[in-house]
């Protein structure tokens, strides 16, 4: 059994790299370093090719900095758990070659994570007594995923996004308002500022099922932004609103996947999932019904931790991955049983 994990993400443009050891019978995070990519900013978008090289020339820094940061030597390290997908192909690549150079040189077990497992452990690195049966919302960048989860390791798809994910609309819509990438953290500091009644977006989806769609949502803002004749004056209303159409969408679907499961609790995990009106919406509507379980924002972006935490779990079972381990852009979620 591992002692001491040591986890790497490289999935978009976030390197990082983190340490969990074990304390009793549980992982216990010993370090984390995430070195955002600034380049990008330039671009209003993350830039794929850019996103490879830089994590080509920070990953060994970075990984040095977390074995240091957690005080422990590469020799104490058991295993190396890795993003292998989903997420941009080139810089998930990096990750995977780097911990597999790792791992076989130094004797080392590996093990290939899916991204989104990492964000669903994401909250279980922090509160150690999470566990399963619970509802997950997780909302990324990439992904908008309603699960079922029976316990770690078994998850029952309620619904996915029909168009964009939840983040890719936050993004969307902040190129919209002249706000710079990423979207999600400016929408939510302009929203805070915001006057809800002065506008109203559509709430796409909102009275059936567990799907989600959001692309109507953004071009309903488009509309509002050319409709507009002082756009200073409207952007943070125009923020509140659309916040407001997208969280009151992804609340009702979680409460209703709450409801027809009778889960005891909601894990809310993702890049989405940073932002505090959600967690504090999520909790309104689910009070009296279901705990919110809510990583700190820190573990909710693209993170090692969390990838370390959900590779802890894989080893732990038994799984290790081969040397022909490789990097998926399009990598299924492991566990997913048939709704
Ligand atoms: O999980 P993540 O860091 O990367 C992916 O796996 O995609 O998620 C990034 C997404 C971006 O779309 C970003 O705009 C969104 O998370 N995000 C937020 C907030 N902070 C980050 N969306 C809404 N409100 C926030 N406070
Ligand atoms: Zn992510």
């Amino acid at each position: 059994m591992a002692e001491v994990v040591l986890g790497i993400e490289t999935s978009c443009d976030e390197t990082s790299a983190a340490v969990l050891a074990r304390r009793g019978a549980r992982p216990e995070l010993a370090s984390l370093v995430i070195l955002s990519q600034d380049v990008h900013k330039v671009f209003g978008g993350v830039v794929p090719e850019l996103a490879s090289r830089a994590h080509l020339a920070a990953l060994p820094a970075v990984v040095e900095a977390a074995l240091d940061e957690a005080g422990v030597s590469w020799g104490a390290v058991d295993a190396v758990a890795v993003t292998a997908g989903p997420g941009l192909v080139g810089a998930l690549l990096v990750g995977v070659v780097y911990a597999k150079a790792l791992a076989y040189a130094g004797h080392r077990e590996l093990i290939g994570v899916h991204h989104m497992e990492g964000h669903l452990f994401a909250p279980a690195v922090e509160d150690p007594a999470l566990e399963p049966p619970f509802v997950a919302l997780l909302v990324s960048g990439g992904h908008t995923l309603l699960l079922d989860v029976a316990a770690w390791g078994r998850y029952r798809l309620l619904g996915a996004t029909r168009d964009d994910a939840a983040g890719e609309a936050f993004d969307k819509v902040a190129t919209l308002l002249g706000l710079g990438y990423p979207g999600g953290p400016a929408i939510e500091r302009l929203a805070a500022q915001g006057d809800a009644a002065r506008f109203t977006f559509p709430r796409p989806m909102l009275d059936d099922g567990y799907e989600f769609s959001f692309s109507g949502l953004k071009t309903a803002v488009l509309r509002a932004v050319r409709a507009s004749d002082d756009l200073e004056r409207d952007r943070p209303h125009l923020a509140r609103a659309f916040q407001d159409a997208v969280l009151d969408v992804l609340v009702t679907k979680l409460e209703r996947a709450v409801r027809a499961t009778r889960r005891p609790t909601a894990v809310l995990g993702g890049g989405v999932a940073c932002s505090r009106a959600l967690a504090a919406r999520a909790a309104a509507r689910l009070g009296g019904i279901a705990r919110v379980a809510v990583a700190s924002p820190k573990l909710n972006a693209d993170n090692a931790a969390m990838i370390a935490r959900a590779g802890w779990f894989r080893l732990a079972h038994g799984e290790r991955s081969d040397w022909t381990l490789d990097a998926r852009a399009d990598l299924p979620l492991p566990g997913l049983e048939a709704a």
